[in-house]
């Protein structure tokens, strides 16, 4: 296994659960965040609950000279790439903003690691590249959907910049990592999703509701050509995310190229399946009304997570039940996140 892992945006949700998973294998972990969506709470939280610290610097992706300082510094052999913003809606408002962070920022990355001599990365993709999917379960070698946002072309752009690279240069082993609906928490309780303001996803704000700080759920169509006409969606526990990475990891020591795997559970759950799931974890109500579809929202999404468990030996291994647990233990114990 390899030693020293840069990762990039490790101080965010996912990327924090993933640093605490390292630091649990004995990996050192380089930190690099902006925290313009984060604080360092979670990384002194993951060191709590390992008793190991990762390295915490305070920098952007798009600065390249701190980049080659960081590659200079420490013996990093890969980098895990999570940093980025990722609001659908607001992408759609600050276009720029999206593809320079994203894009650009994943640019500057790859020069630095090209300038260092590194050559393995995990990026953080998503199933927003399917678009709206033809059949479901969803196979990594169905064709890429037009993703319709700028959040969504950034990653669909991003991937592309990573195909011609691995076809350009032998020497690059890369993960095209399409992650589904992550949610939960560590189950500590001390690590989990910190949203700013109102969150834009669905559970976060349930558990929001749930907790008292909300008023009720606002279910966007309940007129899905769906069992019961709400969203189906293939919702994943972070903690499972997280270890999937670990495998991505093992498999890219051995092997060159670009690979895409899905990280999904495979099991498609509707908006009031999720409701009643929270409902029976928390023990509370909770509330909703009906309201029009959101816009630029499909029916059904959920992976064939099939390739993963073949390739990386990985399965979700956490249900619905532990993802609800989860996610109320956290925001029971932390009502306003890190604050
Ligand atoms: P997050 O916002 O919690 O974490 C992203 C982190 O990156 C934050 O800590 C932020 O401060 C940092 N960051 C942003 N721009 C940066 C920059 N230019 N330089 C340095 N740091 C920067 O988000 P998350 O949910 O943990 O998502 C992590 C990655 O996974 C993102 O790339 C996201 O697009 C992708 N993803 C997330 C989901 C999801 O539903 N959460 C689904 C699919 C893919
Ligand atoms: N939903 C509601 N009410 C809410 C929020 C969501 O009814 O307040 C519904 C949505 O309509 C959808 C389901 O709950 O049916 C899940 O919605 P999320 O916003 O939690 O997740 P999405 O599937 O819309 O989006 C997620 C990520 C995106 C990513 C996309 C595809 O947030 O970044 O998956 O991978 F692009």
């Amino acid at each position: 296994m390899t030693s020293t892992v840069i990762v990039t945006g490790g101080a965010g949700y996912i990327g924090s659960h993933t640093t605490l998973a390292l630091l649990q294998m004995g990996i050192d972990v380089v930190v690099l965040d902006n925290l313009s969506n984060s604080t360092t709470a979670s990384l002194e939280r993951a060191a709590q609950i390992t008793g190991r610290s990762p390295v915490f610097v305070q920098g952007d992706i798009r600065d390249e000279a701190l980049l080659n300082g960081l590659f200079e510094k420490y013996p990093i052999q890969t980098v895990l790439h999570f940093a980025g913003l990722k609001a659908v809606g607001e992408s759609v408002n600050r276009p720029l903003a999206y593809y320079d962070n994203n894009v650009t920022g994943t640019l500057t990355l790859c020069k630095a690691m090209v300038r260092a001599g590194v050559f393995r990365l995990a990026f953080s993709s998503s199933a927003t590249v399917y678009g709206n999917p033809a059949i479901v379960p969803i196979f990594e070698s169905v064709t890429t959907g037009m993703p319709t946002n700028p959040y969504g072309c950034s990653k669909y752009m991003i991937e592309q910049v990573l195909q011609d690279l691995a076809n350009a240069d032998p020497r690059w082993s890369i993960a095209l990592l399409r992650y589904f609906n992550p949610v939960g928490a560590h189950e500590s309780g001390l690590i989990g999703e910190d949203p700013n303001g109102i969150p834009n996803n669905l559970l976060p704000y349930i558990a929001q509701v749930a907790v008292g700080k909300l008023p009720e759920l606002v279910v966007f169509g309940n007129d899905y050509p769906t069992a019961d006409g709400t969203g189906v969606r293939d919702y994943i526990h972070v903690m499972d995310l997280a270890e999937g990475h670990l495998r991505a990891l093992e498999a890219l020591e051995t092997r060159t190229g670009a690979h895409v795997w899905n990280l999904g559970t495979g099991h498609g759950y509707s908006v009031f399946e999720v409701i009643r799931a929270f409902e029976a974890a928390s023990d509370r109500p909770v509330p909703y009304r009906i309201a029009p579809r959101r816009t630029g929202d499909i029916a059904t999404c959920y992976a064939d997570p099939s390739k993963a468990m073949r390739e990386l030996g990985w399965k979700a291994k956490r249900g619905l039940p532990e993802m609800m647990r989860d996610a109320w233990r956290w925001q029971q114990m932390n009502p306003n996140g890190y604050r």
